[in-house]
């Protein structure tokens, strides 16, 4: 596809995004395209720059040089909430969940991100927005009460695991319930395209298996959704991923299918050399 189509066509796109660090260059040149409707898998050693592009993406972090783009709209200048307005929601490397709200109030706050875009669509304004919810108008009612519904629906994706917890504060949950309340409280703003960091991590193998599971009724319930997965468990990438990039060094090392790019000797001698030298992880990273 040459770069100008690219500009103009649908999904999450970057085109030669650098970001240096005083030397370090935590990501060089990378290019790629999400589509809606794909799953595309970020794999990469240990510091090879995978969060980093995910922070550039969701604008926490500015590029250096490149661009990216959202439905052939520039937003590597926009701040992250505007880009989160526009459908694109996130989960963090390491959960980021508010300790002392209930699972359910996590959720509803994450409801927000959709309401948010209805307003910026001029559908609502903010006046009449808070002199209705003080009156309790009927418009005011049908939308709170479709925020209660996305809240339960984003919860009851998880099963039993939040639903019946959901009067808990977020600080009582277990690791495991953390990360997916993370990523209720993502799916709960409807976004377009959806980036995970490592969403599997800390997961054991029942937990990573109910996640590859989740991701792949995602897939099946929401088909123009785009998905974007960093992790390491190779188990997880070969089930949902339909295009692989691999990253090392801050570069493309190599990017396609998920089963022929993880036979490429060039990627096993970055990417599962580096594993053998951590023998505790190995058994997951190798899926
Ligand atoms: N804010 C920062 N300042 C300096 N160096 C950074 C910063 N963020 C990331 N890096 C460096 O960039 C490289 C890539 O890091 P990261 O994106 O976290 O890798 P990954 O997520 O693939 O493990 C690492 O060498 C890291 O030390
Ligand atoms: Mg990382």
């Amino acid at each position: 596809m040459t770069a100008a189509k690219t500009a103009s066509a649908p999904g999450l796109a970057a085109r030669g995004v650098s970001r240096h660090y005083a030397g370090v260059r935590a990501v060089h040149e990378v290019s790629f395209h999400l589509q809606p409707g794909q799953t595309l898998a970020l794999i990469g050693p240990n510091g090879a720059g995978k969060s980093t592009l995910i922070q550039l993406l969701s604008g926490v972090t500015r590029p250096s040089a490149g661009t990216i783009s959202l439905d052939g709209r520039r937003i590597d200048h926009l701040p992250p909430e505007r880009i989160c307005r526009l459908g694109l929601g996130r989960s963090f490397q390491t959960s980021r969940v508010f300790p002392a709200l209930t699972v359910w109030e996590s959720v509803l706050l994450g409801t927000q991100a959709s309401a948010l875009r209805t307003a910026r669509a001029g559908l609502l304004d903010p006046l009449s927005e808070a002199v209705g919810a003080m009156l309790r108008t009927r418009g005011w009612r049908r939308r709170d009460q479709a925020q209660r519904e996305r809240a339960e629906h984003a919860l009851r994706l998880f099963g039993d695991r939040l639903w019946q917890r959901r009067d808990a504060p977020a600080y009582s949950l277990s690791y495991a319930n953390r990360r997916r309340l993370e990523l209720a409280r993502v799916l709960a703003g409807e976004p377009r395209y959806v980036l995970l960091d490592e969403p599997a991590a800390g997961m054991n193998p029942t937990e990573t298996g109910e996640l590859t599971e989740l991701l792949l009724t995602l897939r099946r319930t929401h088909p123009a959704l785009g998905l974007l997965v960093v992790e390491h468990k190779l188990s997880l990438v070969r089930q949902v991923a339909d295009h692989l990039v691999v990253l090392n060094q801050g570069q493309v090392l190599a990017a396609g299918a998920p089963a022929q790019t993880l036979d490429d000797p060039a990627v096993i001698e970055a990417y599962l050399g580096r594993v053998r030298t951590r023998p505790a992880e190995s058994d997951a990273h190798l899926g």
